[in-house]
């Protein structure tokens, strides 16, 4: 879709769901996953990617090296405290991108800077313009944020950032940090800070929100109202606590107002609803129904009177379209029949490039299905690719599932099977429980002699019919660490085991992790 307001009123596009957004809970990405998303987000058309945290771990050092070779159009950048230490890693971890940049931030309210950072305002403006002079020494572009700042002394932030617009930074970041702020007031605060802050014609000013009063998106309009040109923002607005700016609700909003705002972005929104899709399938993060843009309701019409509206001329009740934001308009549905051919196709329509052989797994894993149920949708062959080539790679998974057999009726206490290979052993143990699941998924605790607790369990029919796939996504949180792990399957009991097990999985890749480093440092 062409773009035609002036370049002055392109608002950059900041994607930090591999930083901000895997702060989600039960949201970590491995390396593979984060290349996954990166190559599509590119796709989408984002300014610029934040790639990672180089300093945090090494799985994120990895990955910021890994998105850096990947992607060549976006700028990508690494995230990194006001110290050396970091600013070293982030600049070794971003030296192969073809645009580098880094992100050095310190918070600024007195808040953090009485009780998380115990310092003064005078060792903070210190730390802050030696990190990004010493960044300047080695990189072109760098982004200082003030974190907090939604919650920091007005003067101390423009003397802040005029400082640092001096040591070299490009672009100058406004957090709301905390969800805190409300749209004007947040729009008088940019306003406030590029008429008073000296050398602001030089930089970009950006805003990045979070949701915790559900405002994140409104807070950045009222910003690039007022001046900002950059919006820092997630597919579907996922990371810390209630998330952050949704990307496809701002791209959108700025899309379908452009004639009221004048501003517009680069992004290719045909592209917003694979991108929305992919990041769900591998964070296992659900899309919620009512979602803005991107979910199952956000088209449909139910009411009578809007029907008939919607019937007559669409723009009656809709004021986007579902093309434009790349929903498949020819809902194909396949089968047993259908062909190789025919699901490769399908697959490049909903937004995956697979290799010739994660294709041929997921093709064999579609005629399976397709042998249990007669119609084959989208959001099973969404699911199948989730389940099958974004499942996390890396350490051979411990636990394995090879059988399971449940009895349950209604006046009987229900009971189940399981045989297992852990570590390359089979193991059989039998329980009953609650229910079917609770059954099974005391069956595999035994199994396992996992300590971790069930925090959450969530069953979705993938689509409709009483042969539909059950989507089961579950949290559990083990010694600190909490994951998520999804199961599809025609069987629900089947689908809640898989998930279990992913998620069982994936704590012991991350203990597995965590001894490395603790051994090897990170
Ligand atoms: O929310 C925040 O303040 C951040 C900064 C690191 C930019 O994520
Ligand atoms: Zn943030």
């Amino acid at each position: 879709m062409s773009v035609n307001v002036s370049d002055n009123n392109i608002v950059r596009i900041f994607d930090t769901t591999l930083r901000d957004g895997e702060q989600s809970p039960g949201a970590s990405m491995t390396c593979e996953q984060k290349v996954i998303i990166a190559r599509q987000l590119e796709k989408l058309g984002v300014d610029v990617i934040e790639a990672g945290f180089a300093a945090s771990s090494e799985g994120d050092f990895d990955s910021v090296v890994r998105v850096c070779k990947e992607v060549t159009q976006p700028r990508v950048l690494s995230l990194a405290r006001s110290q050396e230490g970091d600013i070293t890693k982030a600049l070794k971890a971003v030296e192969h991108a073809k645009n580098p940049g880094i992100h050095v931030f310190i918070a600024t309210s007195d808040i953090h800077l009485k009780h998380k950072l115990r310092m003064s305002r005078e060792q903070v403006l210190a730390a802050a313009v030696k990190a990004v002079s010493y960044a300047k020494e080695h990189i072109d572009y760098i982004e200082f944020s003030a974190e907090d700042a939604s919650r920091s002394d007005a003067d101390f932030l423009i003397q802040i950032f005029r400082e640092v617009i001096r040591a070299g930074a490009n672009t100058i970041n406004v957090p709301d940090t905390t969800g805190y702020a409300i749209p004007s007031e947040f729009g008088a605060l940019m306003s406030n800070l590029i008429e008073r802050t000296a050398g602001a014609d030089r930089v970009t000013w950006s805003a990045h929100c979070h949701n915790d009063l559900g405002l994140a998106v409104a807070n950045s309009l009222a910003a690039v109202h007022n001046g900002a040109r950059q919006i820092e923002c997630t597919i579907n607005g996922i990371g810390e606590r209630a998330g952050n700016t949704s990307l496809e609700e701002v791209v959108m909003a700025l899309r379908t107002r452009k004639s009221y705002l004048d501003l517009d972005t680069n992004i290719t929104t045909e592209q917003l609803y694979p991108t929305s899709r992919l990041v769900s399938q591998v964070t296992g993060i659900p899309i919620p129904i009512n979602k803005p843009i991107v979910g199952d309701n956000a088209f449909a019409h139910e009411a009578g009177i809007h029907q008939d509206g919607v019937l007559k001329h669409k723009q009656t009740y809709e004021i986007m379209t579902p093309e434009s934001i790349g929903i498949p308009g020819n809902r194909l549905v396949m089968g047993k029949h259908s062909g190789r051919h025919a699901f490769d196709e399908r697959l490049k329509h909903l937004g995956f490039n697979l290799t010739k052989d994660d294709m041929n797994r997921a093709f064999l894993r579609f005629k399976e299905l397709a042998d249990k149920k007669k119609n084959v949708y989208d959001e099973d062959i969404e699911s199948i690719v989730g389940e099958e080539i974004l499942r996390v790679p890396g350490q051979p998974d411990r636990y394995e599932l090879l059988y399971l057999n449940v009895n349950s009726s209604s006046d009987g206490i229900p009971a189940a099977t399981v045989r297992m290979r852990v570590d390359g052993q089979e193991r059989t143990e039998h329980a009953s429980g609650d229910g079917a699941v609770d059954a099974c998924y005391k069956v595999i605790t035994k199994i396992t002699g996992s300590h971790s607790q069930l925090v959450r369990y969530t069953v979705n029919a993938i689509t409709g019919g009483t042969d539909a796939q059950g989507e089961v996504s579950c949290i559990i949180e083990d010694s600190g660490i909490r994951v998520s792990g999804q199961g599809a399957h025609t069987d629900i009991i089947m689908a809640s085991a898989l998930a279990y097990i992913k998620a069982l999985n994936k704590i012991e890749g991350r203990k597995h992790y965590r001894q490395l480093v603790d051994r090897e440092g990170p």
